[in-house]
């Protein structure tokens, strides 16, 4: 019995990937969990130029979850491949960097330093305000979603995830406009819009009003898009979105993700995803699964 699986022709120790925004750089956590245990760390969204993020609040609690509006804060790609991803090789999990921009450009621009940088899996985030289109996301129709995902593949020529949004008008069509334009796998889900409004100061929570929804509250979502999406192409899915046990991540790989990512959950108890390896551990002994891909459901 074996946790090893390959993503994109790139081995993983185990399916479990932390969660873009929500691991930094990994570092960070080196003195929380045994951060080489883990099967890949998304890097903290990059953007080409350095981003300083949005002004406070960033964060609020919800029922089983948190909203977020924290802004693309970053260093910056090049920063990232000089500064950040040295320590993050060190470390041990496949490294998957995770861009966002707000022009196709910026997404080419930072595809292309990033090919010759040396990461494992490049996770291309669509769910960003397309600045040049009045905000609108890039994850929301596929035509659009189609033009960065193709200009990016010309540049970039290593295994790539693209990163579907809720949003999606049609997440099943979305997904297959993102495999036909040269994805390699997708993962999904990105934060659902939400917002939140203070009673006492009688405004909304955030600068922006709307905010990232995260956490288990999402995830009967999460897991309903990602089991339409694997059926629907051809090609390894990612899924995440409220992962905070192993049984959570069973009913995704149960769904047919070839892996998973934990984000929120790492917020509330940092050795989650360490719990859900060994959980996952137990679970194919108990049903005699060889290798991650026999979880599966029963046709
Ligand atoms: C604080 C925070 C920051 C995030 N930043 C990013 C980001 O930079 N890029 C990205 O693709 N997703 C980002 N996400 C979305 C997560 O990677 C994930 O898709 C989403 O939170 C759902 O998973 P979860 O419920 O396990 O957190 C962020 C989420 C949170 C909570």
């Amino acid at each position: 019995m074996t946790l090893e699986t390959k993503l994109l022709g790139v081995t993983l120790k185990n399916p479990v990937l932390m969660a873009s925004g929500t691991f930094g750089f990994g570092e960070e956590y080196a003195g929380y969990l045994d951060v080489s245990r883990l099967g890949g760390i998304c890097s903290k969204g990059l953007t080409l130029h350095p981003r300083e993020g949005n002004y406070g609040p960033r964060m609020w609690e919800t029922p089983a979850g948190m909203l977020n509006s924290v802004g693309l804060q970053n260093p910056g790609v090049e920063h990232f491949i000089r500064h950040e991803l040295p320590g993050m090789r060190g470390l041990g999990p496949a490294i998957i960097a995770n861009l966002g921009g707000g022009t196709i450009e910026e997404y080419v621009e930072g595809a292309r330093l990033l090919n010759s940088a040396g990461i494992d899996i490049l996770e291309l985030n669509i769910s960003c305000p397309n600045v040049k289109e009045g905000g609108a996301n890039f994850g929301l129709k596929p035509a659009i979603a189609t033009q960065v995902v193709s200009a990016v593949r010309k540049v970039f020529s290593g295994p790539m995830l693209v990163k579907l949004s809720p949003g999606a008008e049609n997440i099943v069509e979305m997904a297959k406009a993102c495999r036909q334009a040269g994805a390699d796998g997708l993962s999904l889900i990105n934060t659902l819009l939400g917002m939140a409004i203070d009673v006492e100061q009688r405004k909304p929570v955030f600068r922006n009003i709307a905010a990232g929804l995260s956490g288990p509250a999402v995830r009967p979502v999460a897991l309903r898009m990602v089991y339409d999406v694997v059926r629907a192409v051809d090609c390894p899915v990612v899924g995440l979105g409220g992962i905070a046990t192993w049984r959570d991540a069973v009913e995704f790989l149960l769904a047919g993700a070839a892996a998973v990512q934990v984000g929120t959950a790492v917020f509330q108890n940092p050795e989650a995803p360490l719990e859900i390896i060994d959980g996952l551990q137990r679970y194919m002994e108990r049903h005699g699964f060889e290798h991650i891909s026999d979880i599966r459901l029963k046709k």
